[in-house]
């Protein structure tokens, strides 16, 4: 078998094929990894290999920016991988949106995955975790979702017509941008009382019981649709390797599958250096930064500090913290793929900051004068980027590339709160409509 699933954890390792369906090793309860034997399966030699497929752009396969990655996540033949177009995102090199950081002018970079057929970079991930759950027969696909994962799975599931897309939700707060997409393109949706946390605990004990096909970034699958986000970073680079990759942090399979797509890259001999990985928490969803840069939780060559996490998870429990942030994707206090994401930041020597509501909101503002919306989540990456410059961490002159995960006009209400709030000089960047009277002098004096 040329490719398989993997316990990551080193003391465990045990393997599992392709075809099985698996959220965790049976054996310790660790996540999945998928790997592949290069023995087998000829990796490409250089990373100059991916530019004979620009070519061949009437392929959907070839246009897709997932699939034209094949070679470097080949768990499926190419013909059972299902493309909707995801991936067709821009690398935009932001001059206007830089000097808001501190970086020097030609140095910031935003990877917009906006452009995604949902509107986010969930596309690349569910590209690859939805071909896994149709290769394997499923009828029934269900993800707990703060809005973009639901969305994405049900834009798959509409444009297909292979899976029934089951939806798990909380009653706090949704973008309506993202509802609506499930909404409309048929999703059997499940509000439940309760926030994130408590529709992800429900979705995987009733996918579990009720064999639905299980999309979260639990699945090893969609971590490596969304590996191909680097290689299309890198892509637009020349292939050369930038100084930082800058993500906001909720669930932590971004990230995740950021720190396996270096890893394997690095192994292969694809790249000769690796990026530093920023991670960026909203202050009021900050479990990552509690623990990685408070409490001092490590990787530790896979032994990370079960009594540390199992302690703070309970005392979490015990207060009754929950988390709270307008930037609703990223409203999570029990990210699932923390492993992965200690791994990640271990190999990439990488740190994690928080950011408070009104750097979210004044970075989105940047984000958005800068010609490329974004939802509040994404411009975490900003405002972590700015801090990091002012910190010293990150240097002016430093290639960065902030990752832009969802579309401005998935949460509409907070970017036109921001503008049109009455307490003055509180939005240090808000574009306040004028109201006129429908008067041709009166509006000529107001231009
Ligand atoms: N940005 C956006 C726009 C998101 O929707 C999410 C996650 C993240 C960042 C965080 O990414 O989980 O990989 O660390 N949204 C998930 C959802 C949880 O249900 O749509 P992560």
């Amino acid at each position: 078998m040329a490719a398989l699933q993997q316990c990551i954890n080193p003391r465990c390792e045990k393997q599992f094929a392709i075809e099985e369906v698996l959220y965790a090793c049976p054996a310790c309860g660790e996540p999945l990894d998928v790997e592949y034997d290069w023995n087998k399966i000829a990796p490409p030699k250089s990373l100059k290999h991916f530019e004979q497929y620009w070519q061949q752009r009437s392929n959907p396969h070839r246009r897709s920016g997932v699939w034209r990655f094949h070679d470097l996540l080949p768990f499926l033949p190419i013909e059972h991988c299902i493309s909707i177009g995801e991936g067709q995102t821009i690398l935009q090199q932001a001059h206007r949106v830089a000097p808001y950081t501190g970086l020097k002018n030609d140095r910031l970079f935003l990877q917009y995955e906006g452009l995604n057929p949902s509107g986010s970079f969930k596309d690349n991930g569910m590209a690859a975790a939805f071909s896994h759950g149709a290769f394997i027969g499923a009828k029934k696909a269900a993800c707990a979702s703060t809005g973009n994962t639901s969305a994405s799975l049900a834009i798959y599931a509409a444009c297909t017509g292979l899976m029934q897309s089951i939806i798990f939700i909380g009653s706090g707060k949704i973008a309506y941008g993202k509802l609506s997409q499930a909404l409309d393109y048929g999703a059997k949706t499940i509000q439940i009382q309760g926030d994130f946390d408590d529709a992800m605990a429900r979705v995987q004990q009733v996918a579990k019981e009720q064999s639905i096909y299980l999309v979260n970034s639990v699945n090893p699958f969609r971590i490596e649709g969304q590996k191909t986000i680097m290689f299309r970073v890198l892509e637009a680079l020349h292939w050369e390797v930038p100084d930082w990759i800058v993500v906001p942090g909720g669930n932590l399979g971004n990230s995740s599958s950021f720190g396996k797509a270096f890893i394997e890259l690095h192994r292969l001999g694809l790249i000769s250096r690796v990026p530093r990985l920023a991670i960026i928490n909203a202050a009021g969803a900050n479990t990552l930064y509690r623990l990685y840069e408070q409490e001092g939780l490590r990787w530790n060559g896979g032994q990370c500090d079960k009594t540390l996490t199992q302690k703070f998870f309970e005392r979490m429990t015990a207060e009754g913290r929950k988390a709270s942030t307008i930037a609703s994707a990223i409203e999570i206090n029990r990210p699932v793929n923390l492993a992965k994401c200690l791994r990640a930041l271990d190999f990439c020597n990488g740190v994690v900051r928080e950011v408070t509501e009104q750097e979210i909101l004044d970075a989105k503002a940047q984000v958005g004068a800068g010609g490329l919306g974004c939802e509040p989540a994404s411009a975490a990456s900003i405002a972590g980027a700015r801090k990091l410059v002012a910190e010293g961490i990150i240097e002016k002159s430093e290639r960065v590339v902030c990752i832009l995960t969802g579309h401005q006009l998935k949460d509409p209400n907070v970017t036109v709160a921001y503008h049109t709030l009455e307490q003055q000089g509180v939005n240090e960047f808000a574009n306040r409509p004028i109201s006129v009277e429908n008067d041709l002098e009166r509006i000529v004096a107001s231009l």
